[in-house]
């Protein structure tokens, strides 16, 4: 099968290369999925750049976790019925070396998700790491109808799922953008307002976009450099959801400050969402994509053999969206 891999970290062109590797066979408990699109996320690239030093212990790696394609096999104790099935697949290289930057992938029958006919294989690579995270971030401390929740960087590829979850599930949801444009996205999304994280005062324009009352929650994209502000629109009890701190990363906090309001700091890493919270977020998302209830956004699709160039994009920013490898 044509694959594209690494066998070193390293610049995306420096070590992914594309070829023929060997198609998998399904085993017991799994399905082989002949994948026509693979989404990069930014964990994608930081593997590749090294992040997880023992990636690379066993051999090669076939990168990404996201992808979406057909139902070609089924393994001993999979439903034959399955095979045929158009499906998303999720943490296909979380753990274990082969990904879906392949024609095929064999993953876990649980792992391999129906995805409906009105969402295209294109929008259902985007799904896994994004549409999960955000579906976690907005779940995993209560319900959050009635509450006021910010989304910072709204416009994101996490951030912008988080808002049309929050929003449907009744929060009112106060989201930033830097610039129209993304703002303009946020309410699509379904924010009820939007202030920009690049104002001094922004912790000062949710407040008062909220009515002069504090919010509830704060799911967070940035929680070194926004700690500060985050601090001043939180009420006492509130929670901070967080899935990232890129700029700074080992953040200082003002312990008794945040002590003395009684805050819950929720970290979020996708991948170690409990079991029943992925099932519960498969459910809903495949409850919403059934309704026509979720809004992609794909920002580039790029040929399997210009892999490295899809890598790059997701390096350089600047766009908003998801990134999909498309597999002939
Ligand atoms: N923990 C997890 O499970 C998990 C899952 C997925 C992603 N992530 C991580 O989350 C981060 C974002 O991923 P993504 O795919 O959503 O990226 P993305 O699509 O590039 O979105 C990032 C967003 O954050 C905004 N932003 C940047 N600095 C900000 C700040 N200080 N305050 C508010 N917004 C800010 C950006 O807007 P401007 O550029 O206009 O400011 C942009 O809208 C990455 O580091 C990724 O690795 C973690």
């Amino acid at each position: 099968m044509k694959a594209a891999w690494f066998e070193s970290f390293g610049p995306a062109r420096a070590v992914l290369v594309t070829g023929e590797q060997d198609k998998p066979e399904p085993g017991p408990g799994e399905v082989l999925v002949h994948l026509a699109a693979s989404g990069v996320n930014p964990s994608d690239v930081k593997k590749r750049m090294g992040s997880a030093p023992r990636l690379l212990d066993e051999g090669l790696v076939i990168p990404h976790s996201d992808g979406a394609g057909i139902i070609v096999a089924v393994g001993e104790g999979i439903s034959g019925d399955r095979a045929g099935e158009r499906v998303w697949v999720y943490q296909a290289q979380h753990g274990r070396r082969f990904g879906t930057a392949a024609q095929y992938i064999v993953v876990q029958g649980r792992r391999a998700v129906e995805l409906p006919d009105n969402t295209s294989l294109e929008a259902g690579a985007c799904i896994g790491i994004p549409v999960m995270t955000a579906h976690r971030c907005v779940y995993a401390d209560g319900p959050v109808e009635g509450q006021a929740l910010v989304v910072t960087g709204g416009a994101g590829r996490v951030g912008n799922y988080a808002i049309q979850w929050a929003a449907q599930a009744g929060a009112r949801v106060i989201a930033t953008a830097s610039n129209d444009i993304d703002a303009a996205a946020c309410r699509e999304a379904g924010a009820d307002a939007v202030v920009n994280h690049r104002d001094e005062n922004w912790a000062a324009e949710v407040v008062e976009a909220n009515s002069g009352a504090l919010v509830d929650r704060v799911i967070d994209v940035e929680f070194g450099v926004n700690l500060p502000a985050v601090l001043d629109m939180i009420r006492t009890s509130g929670t901070i959801v967080t899935y990232s701190s890129t700029v700074v990363t080992e953040p200082k906090l003002p312990f008794y400050r945040m002590m003395f309001m009684n805050l819950l700091i929720r970290l979020v890493i996708v991948y170690e969402m409990p079991e029943p919270a992925k099932e519960q977020a498969i459910a809903d998302t495949t409850r919403y994509l059934k309704g026509g209830r979720l809004q992609h956004r794909l920002a580039h699709v790029v040929p399997l053999d210009d892999i490295a160039r899809a890598h790059e994009l997701i390096e350089q920013g600047g766009f908003r969206g998801c990134v999909v490898v498309n597999i002939e």
